[in-house]
């Protein structure tokens, strides 16, 4: 059976991240080995010669699922008819910006693309926030798209996700295939809080098979935490690969579903669950199955989860007042 090509937006095409998207959605990892993609790529003026060269390059590759590329500068056009939308396009801080002045430019590139997607994308949009700070950047998106379920609003922490993975892999001698059951909670920031209380390592409880207390506080969190910041000093510039590589997986998860017996992380508006205030974008453990996705329910948070948990929420009940403020929500 012949499938319909799904429509799949990517902003900031021709960014370091987009290099490194573009390429692996157009080969079939973002939907499956089957689903045929048309791209649309969304960069402001001055770098749409970079996106037109990226388009030139993906052509050249002759991938049999990318049926074709769009270029625009102008989010009406390119989030029309869009089904996937990965929103990576964001205003970096620079030299002497306040938190303020980079929610504010932020609210400049996420309001305009919120209400594009909500008069002009799809019907079954689902959408990603990759650009910082994701989790807020998606709540001014949300906000603006008010015929869209609020729920397709969604931000990334896959990538955390899989840095704690590989982080509780090399402390227990064991391959991240091992590993169950890990939850990002809270924001995509250094106060996010990874938790292996509810981990599996080959099936038994992580947290017990650490026993290292000092291990968990001082580096494991910490490492997971502060790893965009490790990364950024290492390599001059931000985790790209494995951002890109991050949002195929939080997408493909979504999409696709996760296997029996785990779960996985994603910022999602909050139901009120485990005491994170209604609407706000935090990290939580979901499972997916047929393109929708469920809180995990009924997890024990003892008061070491407790307190990080609520200082990582309490944060970005700051940044939502803080775009309250300024008039975004
Ligand atoms: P980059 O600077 O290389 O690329 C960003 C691109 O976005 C640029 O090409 C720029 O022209 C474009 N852009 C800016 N404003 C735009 C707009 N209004 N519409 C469309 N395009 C626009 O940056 P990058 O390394 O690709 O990172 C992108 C974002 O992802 C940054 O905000 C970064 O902090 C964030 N990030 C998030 C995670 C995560 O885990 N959530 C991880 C890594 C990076
Ligand atoms: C990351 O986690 O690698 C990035 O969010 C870091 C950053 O500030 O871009």
């Amino acid at each position: 059976m012949t499938r319909n090509a799904v429509n799949v937006t990517v902003t900031g095409a021709a960014g370091q991240i987009g290099y490194a998207l573009l390429f692996r959605i157009a080969s079939g990892h973002l939907l499956g080995p089957d689903v045929p993609v048309k791209l649309r790529l969304l960069e402001i003026t001055p770098a749409l010669g970079a996106a037109e060269g990226t388009a030139m390059e993906l052509d050249d590759c002759a991938f049999p699922l990318l049926e074709g590329i769009e270029i625009s500068d102008d989010p009406n056009v390119a989030f029309d008819g869009a089904n996937v939308a990965l929103l990576v396009g964001a205003r970096p801080r620079t030299k002497g910006m306040e938190r303020g002045d980079l929610l504010e430019a932020n609210g400049g590139i996420f309001k305009p693309q919120g209400r594009a997607i909500n008069d002009h994308a799809a019907d079954d949009v689902k959408v990603l926030v990759v650009g910082n700070p994701a989790n807020t950047n998606a709540l001014i998106a949300q906000a603006a798209a008010p015929d869209v379920p609020a729920e397709r609003f969604t931000a990334m922490t896959r990538l955390d996700h899989n840095r704690a993975l590989t982080q509780l892999a090399k402390k227990t001698g064991t391959a991240v295939t091992d590993i169950r059951k890990l939850t990002i909670w809270g924001n995509h920031s250094a106060t996010q809080y990874p938790d292996i209380f509810h981990a599996e390592v080959a099936g038994k409880n992580a947290a017990e098979t650490v026993n290292d207390e000092t291990w968990l506080a001082d580096e494991f969190i910490p490492t997971v935490a502060k790893r965009g910041a490790a990364i950024i000093e290492a390599r001059g510039a931000s985790s790209a690969a494995s951002a890109a590589n991050a949002a195929i997986d939080h997408v493909h998860t979504w999409v696709n579903g996760t296997p029996a017996g785990d779960w996985t992380s994603m910022g999602i508006p909050s139901d009120g669950s485990y005491g994170v205030p209604e609407g706000l974008i935090s990290s939580f453990p979901v499972t997916c199955a047929d393109g929708t996705y469920k809180i995990v329910q009924g997890l024990d948070i003892n008061d070491f989860s407790r307190a990080r948990i609520d200082a990582s929420v309490q944060e970005l009940a700051e940044e939502r007042d803080a775009v309250r403020g300024l008039g975004l929500l």
